[in-house]
Formats: structure tokens, sequence, C-alpha cells
């Protein structure tokens, strides 16, 4: 008999709901702090990960934000990037559609090619050395002004065939999607796809506003739409893609314990569910680890991890062709 965890790690998944800032471990957050000269407020790893205890998403934000200081040159960002690629290779994830904030380097006076650069590369050799395939989404910071966000619009142009979409992350509460209307009818008019963080720590309103006023493909996390029934059927009906992100959920208090996580009350519902990770240096897992959490602690069955990982592939940016060529390898 296979076990829940080989067939996890078995199983062909993508992953869509990924910061690559959120992917920085602590060994090479000391690594690039050295090398650049950076002061960091830890003594050692053990230091780091005892910080590494949140009760809200500001909480982490807050972390997260300084951790990201090390990064500075178009390196820093190969390397973080490829440490997390392999990752993927060992956990057998072909696909990956991955968040960057460029605000939150711009505003430190990091350029936002070298940004970019650091990151294609490293996909591009992944591509090469073991197959996954990926896209590029710039998030813009919600916690800022729309006009930051349109200034970083901007500046994104030259390098749009490398960014397949714009995302909205940071904080939620008192940043609702129609702060951000005008930008994303900006980013669509520019051939942008769209998603947005949503229904994470803020009401099922702020995720029918991500819909209706932002026009977006998929919703970021979106696991508070259970509080609205009408929405509960329109993302059925409609198939609307969540990106649910379990282990970040429990270490950020949007649910208190596993066992009260509701992806599979959402996917028996007959939504269109992913598992992701979100950031997972910071959160105590990768993918494979938190599919693990939830096949556990939901006892669900195999037939139901499957079908999370099959989805993974259909709410991908991925084409229709391409999409069938992954899925066909769950036959
Ligand atoms: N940025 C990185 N992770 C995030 C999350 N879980 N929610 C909002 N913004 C984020
Ligand atoms: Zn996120």
């Amino acid at each position: 008999m296979v076990t829940m965890k080989n067939f996890i790690q078995n199983l062909p998944k993508a992953e869509l709901h990924l910061h690559i800032e959120g992917t920085l471990e602590p060994e090479l957050m000391f690594l690039l702090a050295k090398k650049n000269g950076i002061t960091i407020p830890y003594n050692s790893v053990e230091d780091v990960k005892k910080a590494y205890s949140f009760d809200s998403l500001q909480s982490f934000l807050d972390i997260y934000y300084a951790g990201a200081s090390v990064l500075v040159d178009s390196d820093d960002f190969y390397e973080l990037t490829m440490a997390y690629l392999r990752k993927c290779h060992d956990q057998n994830i072909l696909h990956v559609e991955i968040f960057f904030d460029p605000q939150t380097h711009t505003s430190r006076g990091v350029a936002f090619g070298d940004v970019v650069e650091g990151i294609i590369e490293a996909l591009g050799d992944a591509q090469k050395k073991y197959g996954i395939s990926s896209f590029l989404i710039m998030s813009f910071l919600r916690h800022l002004s729309q006009d930051d966000a349109i200034a970083t619009l901007k500046e994104s142009l030259p390098y749009k065939y490398f960014i397949k979409g714009v995302g909205l992350d940071s904080s939620e509460f008192g940043n609702p999607p129609s702060k951000f209307q005008k930008v994303f009818q900006m980013a669509k008019n520019a051939g942008y796809e769209c998603v947005a963080h949503a229904g994470e720590e803020g009401d099922a309103s702020y995720i029918k506003e991500a819909l209706d006023l932002l026009h977006v493909a998929r919703i970021d996390h979106g696991v508070r739409c259970e509080e609205d029934k009408e929405l509960i059927q329109r993302l059925k009906k409609e198939q609307i893609p969540l990106t649910v992100c379990p282990l970040s959920n429990l270490k950020l208090k949007v649910m208190q314990d596993m066992k009260e996580h509701n992806i599979k009350r959402l996917l028996e519902y007959g939504l269109m569910v992913t598992v992701n990770s979100d950031d997972p240096a910071y959160f105590g897992g990768y993918l494979n680890e938190n599919f693990e959490a939830i096949a556990t602690s939901l006892k669900m069955s195999k037939e139901q991890i499957k079908t999370l990982a099959r989805n993974s592939f259909k709410a991908s940016f991925l084409s229709e062709e391409e999409k069938i060529c992954y899925i066909d390898r769950f036959l």
C-alpha cells in the first residue's frame, strides 16, 4: 500500500500561489545579509525561527518585509528563485506561477530590472535543467496607494514579455479591491492576467469586489467565501479558482486548528480549489507539506488529494493544450 506521503510526493503538481520573497530561508538570509552588509535583528537561525510566531497577517508582513531587505542585486534574486525551484524539482512540482513584490525592492533603491532579470534567469535555467514551466506574476502592495501601483505598472511594461499577470497582496483590512480598480483596468488593457488576494483576513465582500471590480481570473486564499452562500454558488457555477494555503492560514491564525480548515468542505461543494504554500520559509512547509497537513488533519481520501493536484493545472494560466498534456498524466 502506498502511504499518503508517497502518494503526494508522486503526484504531478502545479503551484499557483507562492511569493518568491516568502521562500527566503534563514540560512540564505544570513548569507545575503553578510554579503550585502545589511544588519538583521537575529543572531542565529534558531533566533529567526523563534521570531516566526505570528498572530495575524500584519505580524507576519512586518517580519517578511524586513527579511526581504537582504535581497539587493540580481544574483540574490537568482539564488533565491533557484533554491525554490530545486525544491519544486524535489517535490515533483512541474509548473509554477510565482508572485514577486516589486515595490518591496524598488522602495529600497533596487532596480525593477535587477529583480526581474534575476528571477527570470533562474526560471529559464530550471526549465532547461528540470523541465519546470513557469509564469511570473507582479503583485501590487495594497497598503500603498493606487498611484504607486500605477507607477509600478508603468515600470513593468519594458519587461511585459516576461510577466504573465498582476496580483494584489499585503495588508487586507482597510485596503479593499475597490482601491485598485483603475490600475487593474490599466493592467488588463496592457494584456496582463489579473488575480488578487481576497477573503484571507478580509470578509466575503472583498472576494465579491475582486470579482466585480477587478475582474480577476482567480482569488488568492478566498477561504472566507463560506460566509456568503450566494457567493459559494457563484464560485461553483463559474468555477473560479481559489488558491488556498493551509499552513499559511494556520500560522496566521485564519484558522485556529488544521482540523477546522474548510478546504475539504469547499472541495466537496464543487469549488475549483487548489493547494499552495504561500510563504513556505515562514510557514513551516512547502507544497507537499501543505498537502500532507490537510490529508492527515481532515482525513481526505487519495481521490480528493488527486483532484486538488489536477485542479492546480486546470486553474493555471497554461494554454488549454498545455493543460491537457499535464492532466493526461493523471489517467
Ligand atoms: N504577502 C506575502 N504573503 C502574503 C499573504 N499571505 N497575504 C497577503 N500578502 C502576502
Ligand atoms: Zn499570498
